[in-house]
């Protein structure tokens, strides 16, 4: 089942995401319909939040990135819990969008490398470091759970420029593939 995914504007992009426990409610369910979400609406990464649940749970699908970055093709993961242990490398541009933030893409800079923390679907522990596009996929969905967006991170000269647009996205002036919900909306 798609979901449908929070726009710029609702309050619950802003929250820090609450960890879960292995016996949440329909657990499986969830991670299946994140990744179904993903992929109808040709993301590569999605976080709990952006579809209206405040919790620790991040799936990433770095595969339609590999034709551009090598290093993208064959990883596929559930992030449950994650805390980023790390940040290292050089400092890295990379033109990012967000499913929250439809048809806008800026250039951001972030670090090279990361050291991640977190459970997989199963609840193995893991402590791993990665570099290259599938760190910069982690880093972005994390901010979700920090309840960051990718637009806070762009020039001080970007955020001006691009204000006046993120206040007609949060108003639902846009036209995404995917269904959204926008703020003051009633979820249906
Ligand atoms: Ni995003």
């Amino acid at each position: 089942m798609t979901l449908p995914i929070m726009a710029f504007g609702q309050p619950i992009l802003r929250k820090i995401a609450e960890p879960i426990t292995k016996d949440y409610p329909e657990l499986k369910e969830l991670i299946a319909d994140m990744y179904e979400t993903m992929y109808a609406s040709n993301g590569v990464g999605l976080a709990a939040p952006q579809i209206g649940k405040s919790i620790r749970l991040i799936v990433i699908d770095t595969n339609p990135l590999a034709d551009d970055y090598p290093d993208g093709k064959d990883y596929k993961q559930v992030f449950i819990n994650a805390t980023i242990t790390e940040l290292s490398g050089d400092d890295w541009v990379f033109n990012e969008g967000c499913l929250s933030v439809p048809e806008l893409r800026e250039d951001v800079i972030r670090k090279s490398k990361v050291h991640i923390e977190y459970y997989d679907q199963d609840f193995n522990f893991h402590s791993e470091e990665f570099d290259g596009v599938r760190a910069r996929v982690i880093q972005h969905e994390y901010d979700h759970l920090q309840g960051i967006l990718f637009v806070d991170r762009v020039s001080s000269l970007k955020k001006m420029l691009i204000k006046r647009r993120l206040t007609e996205i949060s108003k639902g002036m846009v036209s995404p593939k995917y269904k959204m919900i926008f703020p003051h909306q009633k979820k249906r």
